[in-house]
């Protein structure tokens, strides 16, 4: 079985919530329900909120990313921040391309990919996500647009390089909505990625390609999801802010 040869990955992503006080009380209640994680996990937060959550995980098996990052080194971008930036301070991770970024704040597949390769050229682990809106599910072309997003979004990536970098499928429908998707859809569409990866590249670096899945995972369904052969883990909104949940979803990854 190639998922054995993937180490599963739970990442939260807590979006526009908490303050460092909160952040460091969330980190302090999830530090001991995670410890022995078999599993790696991430935790996402607004950039605010990063040094009381990389000071609340030192020692601990948690680690820290941002929800987003510009593609510039430096330079007249109000209100940006660059992945030279999160690196100086020591955050690993960093997620790109999130559904809210493209829907809200105007990111397209190509600022998509710029923002990834200013990651890697920092140094920084990606969490790029792709995923269909419902009426692109509804007419049929998920794996277009989820095969299109991804393509563009690797332009210029090595296959050395993939190794920084986790895919996560997040069909937009299923975000915020409680409207998780069946293990069979996630898995179908996971799949087809890792189809992808192997046409881009080849069948060993698709084979050790982790994948995610995100959209309403929650305590009560992540087994399931997980359970899936090319779902390497998950990337989780609502149910990260909450170290109880994130803790039950972080168990069901060990393995
Ligand atoms: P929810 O888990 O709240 O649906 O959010 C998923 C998500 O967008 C993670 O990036």
């Amino acid at each position: 079985m190639n998922k054995a040869l993937r180490k599963a990955v739970i990442a939260g992503n807590w979006k526009m919530n908490n303050t460092p006080d909160t952040t460091k009380a969330t980190i302090e209640a999830m530090k001991p329900l995670v410890a022995d994680a078999d599993c790696d996990v991430v935790l996402c937060v607004p950039y605010i909120d990063i040094p009381a959550a990389l000071e609340a995980t030192a020692g601990s098996n948690i680690k820290i990313g941002a929800e987003n990052c510009h593609w510039a080194v430096s330079g007249a971008f109000t209100g940006e921040v660059s992945a030279e930036m999160l690196k100086a301070i020591g955050v690993p991770y960093v997620i790109i391309g999130h559904s809210e970024r493209r829907q809200y704040f105007g990111e397209t597949d190509e600022t998509v990919n710029k923002r990834v390769r200013a990651a890697l050229d920092a140094g920084l682990i990606v969490i790029l996500c792709v995923g269909e809106v419902k009426e692109e599910r509804l007419q049929g072309v998920t794996s277009e647009v989820v095969r299109k997003q991804t393509k563009v979004a690797l332009g210029g990536v090595s296959e050395a390089e993939l190794d920084n970098i986790i895919l996560a499928y997040e069909p937009v429908w299923a975000i915020g909505t409680g409207l998780t998707a069946t293990p069979e859809q996630a898995q179908e569409v996971c799949a087809d990625i890792r189809a992808l990866v192997g046409e881009l590249y080849n069948k060993a670096a698709a084979d050790k390609f982790v994948i995610q899945y995100g959209g309403s995972m929650n305590a009560a369904n992540a087994a399931e999801l997980l359970d899936k052969e090319d779902v390497d883990g998950g990337l989780i909104g609502g149910a990260s802010l909450k170290a109880q949940d994130f803790s039950v979803i972080v168990k069901a990854a060990s393995r």
